[in-house]
């Protein structure tokens, strides 16, 4: 027998087909059974009638319980009462895998439901998310592939901080120690001497602190490293690589969108028009017109972004921060007497926060030994990220996305936990 999806079971729209899947929803009366199939591709109503299936095989049907698995052969057809449709007049089935009392039903807590995260995965939102999320990074990688870069498989255990050593997380390695990595950058880095324009997308770990609805401790990070780029370049391809994104997605996903409620009227404008690019100190001067003062050289808070991305409906892109608040790595220049940087930030609108982060990279090994030795690192760790600048160095540039940031904001969720299949934060890391 051969079985169609569900979406090509309705795309046949008539006649005879074989589907299978879980049970999503069941209600019956003593004649008629009415499941409400799943598989990955949708839900499709099927009814299985006592006076065409016989009686013994209609108490079992009578038995389905959620979540059960099913093979069922039948006819379909159109059927506006259903709620994708179409309807499936089921003439024979067979129940592969029995359910019983399936621990999720409506309105359960969100601690519970992450409790059961290996079973509330089934859910359609989840369904939904999860292939939006696979749709941002086939975009990604599609994007950079089609612009002559390779992708690269760096070290995920390594000795040192890339983002500052507070969030490090500490792994026993043989009979040493090691960290988990933060960001594949300073690899990345050593990677384009060799092909000049690479990515990346890995897990990356921080031990935060800071309990929000933005941050993980494990996320995906997607990156690049491109040799000879400069800021303008830089900031370039991150619009360019993020219109894609959301381009594909609106195209190709939009079931997904439709059940996860998404209103897709703003996503269009991130696609249609340029985004918004300000400096460090033009978005001060936005946010003093709005009664919040911020010290020169204090990195933006989470209010002040989202005070900022309040008048743009597009991402707002801010360059030129303060060099007190930014990584060794990022090189700085003086601007009105002040020492900035050629770091960039990408605020998604709508108040999802920061989705990318990146710069140009120092040159200069003196000034990065200083601002090394300045938190408490051993420059030493370094030497081998320094031998890149002995070596036929030359200017290059990279950024991070947030993979999960980008998929909560796309999606429009209230939690970044929505956007990965099983969330490790400071207070979750089951199961
Ligand atoms: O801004 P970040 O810290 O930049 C870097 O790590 C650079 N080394 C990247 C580079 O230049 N190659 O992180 C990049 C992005 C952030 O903008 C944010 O979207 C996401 O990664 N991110 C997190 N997402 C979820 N949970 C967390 N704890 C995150 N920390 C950063
Ligand atoms: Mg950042």
């Amino acid at each position: 027998m051969k079985f169609l999806t569900i979406k090509e079971a309705m795309a046949q729209g008539k006649g005879s087909v074989s589907v299978r899947g879980w049970v999503y929803r069941e209600r019956g009366s003593a004649k008629v059974k009415f499941v409400v199939l799943r598989d990955g591709t949708d839900i499709l109503q099927c009814v299985i009638k006592r006076d065409i299936i016989g009686d013994d095989t209609f108490a079992i049907a009578d038995k389905l319980q959620v979540e059960a698995s099913l093979e069922l052969h039948g006819e379909i057809k159109p059927d506006e009462r259903a709620p994708t449709g179409y309807e499936l007049q089921v003439k024979d089935f067979t129940v592969v895998g029995e359910s019983h009392q399936f621990p999720i039903t409506k309105d359960q807590s969100s601690e519970f439901l992450l409790d059961k995260r290996h079973l509330a995965l089934r859910s359609r939102k989840l369904q939904a998310v999860l292939k939006v999320k696979a749709k941002v990074l086939q975009a990604w990688r599609e994007y950079f592939d089609g612009q002559g870069f390779k992708e690269f498989t760096p070290p995920i255990f390594q000795p040192s901080q890339c983002e500052g050593g507070s969030t490090l997380f500490e792994v026993k390695y043989y009979k040493t120690k090691t960290f988990l990595t933060q960001s594949w950058q300073l690899y990345g880095e050593a990677g384009i001497f060799s092909y000049e324009k690479l990515y990346c997308i890995s897990p990356c770990f921080r031990a935060e602190t800071s309990k929000t609805s933005r941050h993980l401790s494990e996320f995906w990070m997607a990156e690049m490293e491109a040799a000879w780029y400069q800021l303008p370049e830089l900031l370039d391809s991150a619009e360019g690589v993020i219109k894609h994104i959301v381009k594909k997605v609106l195209e190709d996903c939009q079931d997904e969108l439709k059940v996860v409620e998404r209103d897709v009227a703003k996503l269009q404008p991130a696609v249609n028009k340029p985004f918004t690019r300000l400096k460090y100190a033009d978005a001060l001067k936005l946010l003093e017109k709005k009664g919040m003062k911020v010290t020169w050289g204090k990195d933006l808070r989470t209010v002040e972004e989202d005070e900022i991305v309040k008048h743009f409906d597009v991402p707002v892109i801010v360059t030129h921060y303060p060099k007190e608040a930014m990584a060794f790595y990022k090189p700085p220049v003086v601007e009105d007497g002040k020492e900035v940087c050629l770091c960039v930030d990408i605020l998604a609108p709508e108040g999802y926060g920061e989705i990318v982060g990146g710069s140009q990279r120092d040159l200069d090994i003196e000034r990065m030994t200083k601002e090394l030795k300045a938190m408490g690192e051993d420059p030493k760790a370094y030497d081998w990220y320094f031998d890149l600048r002995r070596y036929g160095s030359v200017p290059h540039s990279g950024f991070g996305l947030g993979v999960e940031r980008v998929v909560a904001w796309i999606c429009g969720l209230d939690n970044i936990k929505e956007a990965i299949p099983f969330p490790r934060t400071m207070l979750r890391w089951t199961p």
